[in-house]
């Protein structure tokens, strides 16, 4: 049987099809081959050297066993697994768990879940989801994922001492051991010493992976498998996908086309938004992990010479065919600055039959005896076609199915796709000093040892702002 994958579509990119104003010529594209080929080769070097973290993800089939003999142990044991971390720490178990689990997998009686426990990923700190999640989960029938890199993300880390505390009280410490698992740096950090010091379990980051790369880690693959995802399939995905990107040729390696697509209309059309557009509700998790990937990867002040340039494209999430009565809009007939990406499936996992209309009427009777995909797949095309006509630029990548193998190989594709257009842009993808900002100022504001300087910069800065003069108040 041939084995499934993806397919990427970028007819509606080009000048042909959507006129010369918003496409790209072939000639365009001919001229820029050369910087792609450039680009698509230093990240393969860098590959080869060992140099690029996320590459060696899919290839370490000793850490995805471990990931696989804790899973499982944890499932038996356990009604429901939290996993408590933020961004990068965060959004990739999220992207999984909705891509390849089903939809309602919370609400469905365990036997139905593959026998596996309820997954809950909570990645902010506002207290009433916290509280919430505290009210419904039973901490002796729970078991906890603290996930940070850094070890000491405020975020995370609040919201780590408040479970502790709760299973602590219901279990006793010695219990707890089985029930919590750190994934965290190999060496340094708060999380790492206190899970080292209570005997927790730990799962390392590679420190060359940095959080919006670490999907294929244990980041998200202990959610993943604990939760019963063929971790394995995604890794599998994952290897074709490197094969193929790390080609320099357009016509087999769909990261570099769409790299290539983005910065050209980026930096010579004004395309300064790029919408990721699935119209399969499973992958909006999908395009809310890209959001992140190809913001916090791109969006640079200084490129690698130390010239500013306030590089990025930003990124939107939309989702089809829901959007279409939110959005399109806009995309249609408001600034020519997107490219739209939309995701399909050549196969959705189920199908649903319209039934015919009981009343005779045109206006209902054409539903009658097609299905659900047929209407979804039309608006779809509807969509892409209704923007080429008004010269608006798309691409369309398509599954040939919703299963591990497709989306370990659209999550790794899209990762390449960030590290050949930050070749293009000049820029560092791989690092975040506008997030170690706001981190840092956070920690001086809650008085964390360290950061007193800072904190009197902070109440400095707070004191000048007369805020009363630009504050409008109604109630
Ligand atoms: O991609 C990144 O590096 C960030 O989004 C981090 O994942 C995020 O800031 C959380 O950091 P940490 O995993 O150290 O808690």
């Amino acid at each position: 049987m041939r084995e499934c994958g993806l397919s990427l579509d970028y007819g509606r990119m080009m000048a042909e099809a959507i006129g010369a104003e918003h496409g790209l010529r072939p000639a365009e594209l001919r001229a820029a081959a050369p910087r792609a080929r450039a680009a698509v080769n230093a990240v393969a070097a860098a590959s080869r050297a060992g140099a690029l973290g996320f590459a060696k993800l899919p290839f370490a089939r000793a850490v995805a066993d471990e990931v696989r003999r804790v899973a499982d142990e944890i499932a038996s044991e356990v009604e429901d697994f939290v996993v408590l971390g933020i961004g990068g720490s965060a959004l990739g178990a999220i992207a999984l768990h909705a891509a390849l689990n089903h939809p309602f997998h919370n609400l469905l009686p365990r036997a139905k879940r593959r026998n596996r426990p309820r997954v809950f990923v909570l990645d902010n700190v506002d207290p009433d989801p916290q509280a919430g999640a505290l009210d419904l989960l039973d901490p002796a029938r729970s078991a906890v994922n603290v996930v940070t890199k850094s070890g000491s993300t405020a975020e995370t880390m609040a919201q780590c001492l408040v479970f502790l505390r709760a299973m602590r009280r219901r279990l006793g410490a010695a219990a707890m051991r089985r029930r919590v698992v750190a994934t965290t740096d190999p060496e340094r950090g708060a999380l790492r010493a206190l899970a080292a010091r209570e005997g927790y379990r730990i799962f390392s980051v590679p420190p060359d992976v940095g959080g919006r790369f670490s999907v294929l880690s244990p980041v998200g693959l202990l959610p993943a498998a604990v939760s019963g995802i063929d971790i394995e399939g995604l890794l599998d995905g994952a290897r074709a996908a490197h094969e193929a990107c790390l080609v320099p040729d357009l016509s087999v390696n769909p990261a570099m086309a769409l790299a290539l697509l983005q910065y050209l209309s980026c930096a010579g059309r004004g395309k300064t938004i790029a919408v990721m557009m699935p119209y399969v509700n499973a992958l909006a998790g999908v395009a809310d992990w890209f959001r992140q990937l190809w913001a916090e990867s791109l969006g640079k002040r200084v490129d690698r010479t130390g010239a500013v340039v306030h590089a990025g494209q930003t990124p939107v999430k939309a989702l089809g065919a829901t959007d279409q009565h939110s959005q399109i809009q806009l995309y249609m007939e408001g600034p020519p600055d997107k490219v739209i990406t939309f995701i399909g499936v050549r196969e959705y996992r189920r199908g649903l039959r319209i039934p015919a209309s009981p009343v005779d009427d045109d206006a209902l009777a054409y539903l009658g005896g097609k299905t659900m995909e047929d209407l979804i797949r039309a608006e779809q095309r509807a969509t892409a076609l209704a923007l080429a006509r008004a010269g608006r630029p798309s691409m369309t990548i398509t599954l040939d199915r919703l299963c591990a193998r497709t989306v370990g190989m659209l999550l790794y594709t899209l990762q390449m796709q960030t590290a050949i257009a930050a070749e293009l842009f000049g820029i560092n993808a791989y690092d975040q000093p506008g997030v170690e900002e706001g981190k840092k100022l956070t920690y001086a504001m809650m008085g964390r040892p360290g950061f007193g300087a800072l904190r009197r910069d902070v109440a400095r800065a707070e004191g000048r702002r007369n805020s009363a003069r630009h504050t409008v108040v109604l109630r």
